[in-house]
């Protein structure tokens, strides 16, 4: 019997490729090529799924040329490379990789925020410089982080795990600011108080975004809101690029009316804004904060399950739009 063939867009484990393998004729990308819209639609001509890693395009443009598609199954739980109502009515299933990821990126939210307050990056630089000649009583000093105040924008998993950590680990009153508020014993479990999005930003010391891109939630943070927050706060983007208007946040930087930024997610990424690469006073990352061995396997493996959970037993594990599923009697 011949297998449905399906396209994994970027280079992954190759345990990925040999688990797909035995379902599936599968055709890879092992050697990470940046495919263009147009290719990616020549790529998935008679292909009924693609394994994919949350860059790729998915909107009615490439649809209206891939009609035998059913199944794009993300790798990451960020989903804007996703035109979900445009699937919908195609007929085409999403998924993500929800969960398998939480705790390790609330580590690195940790990491980044403790990196930029403590202004880890700007004194390795110094060092690394030769510029250290002696120890003196105000080189470097940052922000405190322990018994300060967060701010959480998008309390989803993420944010609750970071929470967790600011309020059990670190001592840190967290307040918070969400499409929906949590129910009260969830709160009370990390000693949580819901705000107003201006309350946040006036009363916090340091701001995590964890909370998903879309249209609504495009420069959550610009200028104004940058005005709002304290002078000494530091900002933490792990959410998505275009959450925060990034030349707003490189000018505030310049002109310290916030203390620092650490990001890991970037307007138009991999591009940066120039800008913000000649400000000290920012943490700069590649939209890594999922990244360990183990996490990244992790998210691996629930696209796998979900393409042949979808493919060969007709059920998905974390389906976005499970409308598709009613359609197709799944
Ligand atoms: C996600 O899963 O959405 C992350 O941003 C990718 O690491």
């Amino acid at each position: 019997m011949t297998k449905p063939a399906i396209l994994v867009t970027r280079a992954i484990f190759p345990e990925v490729l040999i688990k797909l393998s035995q379902h599936f004729d599968v055709e890879s990308n092992q050697d990470d090529v940046i495919w263009s819209p147009q290719e990616l639609a020549q790529r998935l001509q008679g292909k009924v799924a693609a394994f994919m890693t949350g860059t790729e395009r998915v909107n009615a443009e490439l649809l209206a040329l891939c009609g035998q598609l059913k199944l794009c199954a993300n790798m990451t739980v960020g989903y804007n490379n996703f035109d979900l109502a445009a699937m919908t009515s195609a007929g085409v299933l999403g998924t993500n990789a929800p969960d398998v990821l939480t705790e390790t990126t609330a580590d690195f939210g940790f990491a980044l925020l403790m990196a930029t307050a403590r202004r880890v990056t700007e004194s390795e630089h110094f060092l690394r410089a030769g510029k250290w000649t002696r120890w003196s009583y105000d080189m470097f000093s940052g922000a405190e982080v322990h018994g300060t105040t967060l701010g959480i924008v998008g309390m989803g998993r993420i944010g609750q795990a970071i929470a967790r950590r600011a309020a059990l680990g670190f001592g840190m009153q967290v307040i918070y600011h969400n499409r929906s508020r949590l129910d009260a014993a969830t709160e009370a479990s990390f000693h949580a108080r819901y705000v107003g999005k201006e309350e946040l930003l006036q009363t916090a010391d340091h701001v995590m975004l964890v909370l998903p891109y879309s249209a609504s939630s495009h420069h959550t943070i610009g200028a104004a809101e940058l005005a709002l927050m304290k002078p000494t706060a530091t900002l933490i983007n792990l959410a998505r690029g275009g959450i925060v208007d990034d030349a707003a946040l490189a000018e505030a930087l310049r002109h310290k009316r916030i203390a620092a930024a650490g990001l890991d997610v970037f307007e138009g990424e991999p591009a940066v804004h120039p800008a913000l690469l000649t400000v000290p006073n920012v943490v700069l990352t590649p939209h890594i904060a999922s990244a360990t061995e183990g996490t990244r396997r992790a998210m691996a493996a629930l696209a796998v399950d979900n393409l042949i959970g979808f493919l060969v037993n007709g059920k998905a594990v974390t389906p976005l739009n499970p409308e598709v599923l009613a359609r197709v009697g799944a």
